[in-house]
């Protein structure tokens, strides 16, 4: 299993700052975010780190640079999430760690592979139980027991299949990148992750890992917050 980071990210929710420093760079304790979560894939067994940057991102490949197990490729433009994935494609297994996405209070990846190991090597996709009211802000699970049926993008309260949202990381097979490959653009013109993995739902059998930590996202001053604040505790 190889490990995917994407941080090539333009992060205009969290503008000024980034105009200079990259949001997974932002320090939770004295290491930046994207320490935590490269700590992370390594504890889960990953066998090298691929860090997907961007230009003027070069601040993230100075920290990390003469680390053995850890590369960079370049997405030249923001195509999304899902293009960001495809820029370090591989023959491996992939675990992917969203680059402003921390979890406090548990390894998160370290349960997904467990999961994965109980279910077979089966797809992994690590999720969140969110507080009802907010269900339209996440990609919400349609789950059989930890089997997961369909992911509905951001639906309303009536709508939503469930409470649990996906948060973050991912572990799946090495076929997520032919489904990227020919993943035609979804919502805001860009080529969607969660889109390829949908396709792939109805070929592969993949499953749900509820954290028992709290995800933040610190791609907005408030997430991040609230970040400190979990790590702090
Ligand atoms: P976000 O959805 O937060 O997008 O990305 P963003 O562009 O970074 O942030 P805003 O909306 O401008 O504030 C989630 C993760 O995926 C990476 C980001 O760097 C972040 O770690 N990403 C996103 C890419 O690597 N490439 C993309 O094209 C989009």
């Amino acid at each position: 299993m190889k490990a995917i980071i994407p941080a090539a990210g333009h992060g205009t929710r969290f503008l000024p700052v980034t105009r200079v420093v990259p949001k997974e760079m932002l320090p939770i304790g004295a290491k930046p975010a994207l320490e935590l979560i490269v700590d992370e894939a390594r504890s889960a067994g990953a066998q090298g780190i691929t860090i997907v940057i961007s230009e003027g991102k070069e601040l993230i490949r100075r920290y990390f640079e003469g680390q053995s197990d850890i590369q960079f490729v370049y997405q030249k433009e923001q195509k999304g999430l899902g293009h960001a994935v495809l820029q370090a494609k591989t023959d491996d297994d992939v675990l992917i760690l969203l680059g402003d996405a921390v979890i406090a209070g548990c390894n998160a990846s370290e349960g997904i592979v467990e999961m994965s190991r109980r279910h077979g090597g089966a797809a992994v996709i690590g999720c969140e139980r969110v507080p009802r009211e907010k269900v339209s802000r996440y990609g919400i699970m349609k789950l059989d027991g930890e089997r997961i049926v369909d992911m509905v993008e951001k639906p309303s309260v009536d709508e939503a299949p469930s409470d649990i949202a996906v948060a973050g990381r991912y572990l799946l097979p090495a076929s997520i990148f032919s489904y990227l490959e020919t993943q035609t653009p979804g919502k805001g013109g860009e080529i969607q992750l969660t889109d390829a993995i949908r396709r792939m739902l109805a070929e592969r059998e993949a499953y749900a890992y509820v954290y028992p930590g709290n995800r933040q996202d610190i791609g907005n001053p408030d997430g991040y917050y609230a970040a400190l604040t979990a790590f702090r505790n």
